[in-house]
């Protein structure tokens, strides 16, 4: 079975993120043959400052390698960096009707949120689809924000079998429907448009600083209180081990216990949990040509597949 995702290069990750995208991800990838790149032509269709790509790609390929990605299983790899997706994108484009195109979701909230109306963002769909195809892949673990994407990658695999004969293996979404709501300071859910993130990594006083600003009820020292609705004891929750947890619960609901002591124990939990992969990080960051050298031997990789692929699709559409 060949496992397929894609991450946009956007910006610091974020607990959220971790627990919400990165590390079931990371367990998927475990299952069978894996593939996982960085999706910066995606990122184009709204970031387009070059330096600032760039980056962001960096810096999620160490973000990924630090978290325990492991690249002797994992064909990983840049987007970019096997141009034939944009070969097949086209000609996907020309069995995808633009009414089926103007249903997505995704491009009409980016256009509500104030992005340029560019035929790339119109089209996000389908590169995606063809992100997919071209290596053939029977398994892609999404959030839920993905569904409808998934959905049209299957009708454009299914449509384009019908028409020029088997060439895609029609893939099937995990869609992760259970996946809890990481909640930020604020208790929303944490994400960098609602400003109310704890990055995975940088420097412990600034983390710490972040985790004394989560919010909670304002009861006082003495006073019982509820782990269940906590912003403090949820993040604990994910973050310490069973057994931790539990030790949270029952000073929670024996009072004097303050959620200053709560927030140092998850501060303390958070580094005893990334402190080790901030270490890994800061080791690949030392080495910027091994990473770039990963990533570069990812793609070697994946255009093996992605040739495959697109000799069958250029046969089957009559380009050769
Ligand atoms: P942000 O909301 O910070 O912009 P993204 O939309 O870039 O985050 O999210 C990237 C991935 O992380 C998505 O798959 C999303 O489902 C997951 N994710 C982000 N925030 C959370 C959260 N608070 N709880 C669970 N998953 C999250
Ligand atoms: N659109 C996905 C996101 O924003 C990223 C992505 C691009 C992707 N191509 C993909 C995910 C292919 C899975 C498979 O999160």
């Amino acid at each position: 079975m060949r496992i397929l995702s894609g991450f946009q290069p956007s910006g610091t990750l974020h607990l959220g993120n971790y627990f919400g995208a990165m590390l079931p991800n990371l367990e998927f990838q475990k299952l069978g043959e894996s593939y996982l790149f960085i999706a910066d032509y995606h990122a184009l269709t709204t970031s387009p400052d070059p330096e600032a790509l760039r980056q962001r790609v960096f810096d999620v390929a160490l973000d990924f390698l630090a978290c325990g990605l492991d690249v002797n299983h994992t064909v990983f790899f840049r987007q970019s960096d096997v141009p034939e997706v944009t070969e097949l994108m086209w000609i996907l484009n020309t069995i995808t009707t633009v009414g089926f195109l103007e249903r997505a979701h995704s491009y009409k909230d980016k256009i509500a949120k104030g992005f340029m109306p560019n035929a790339g963002l119109f089209t996000y769909p389908v590169l995606m689809a063809a992100d997919i195809l071209l290596y053939q892949s029977d398994l892609v673990p999404v959030g839920k924000d993905q569904k409808q994407h998934l959905e049209i990658t299957r009708d454009l695999a299914i449509r384009f079998n019908e028409r020029y004969g088997e060439v895609f293996t029609v893939p099937d979404g995990h869609i992760a429907e259970n996946v809890a709501v990481i909640p930020g300071l604020d208790g929303q859910k944490m994400s960098k448009s609602y400003n109310n993130t704890i990055p995975l990594f940088g420097a412990p006083k600034a983390i710490r600083k972040l985790v004394m600003s989560i919010v909670t009820d304002s009861k006082g020292l003495e006073d019982v209180k509820e782990p269940e609705t906590c912003n403090v004891a949820k993040l604990y929750k994910l973050i310490a081990s069973g057994e931790q947890y539990n030790e949270l619960c029952r000073n929670y609901r024996a009072g004097n216990y303050g959620y200053g002591h709560a927030k140092q124990a998850l501060f303390e939990a958070i580094q005893a949990y990334f402190g080790p992969m901030q270490a890994k990080r800061d080791e690949f960051a030392k080495d910027p040509g091994e990473v770039w050298n990963i990533l570069n031997k990812g793609a070697e990789r994946a255009r093996n597949t992605a040739a495959a692929t697109m000799e069958k699709v250029r046969r089957a559409v009559g380009l050769r």
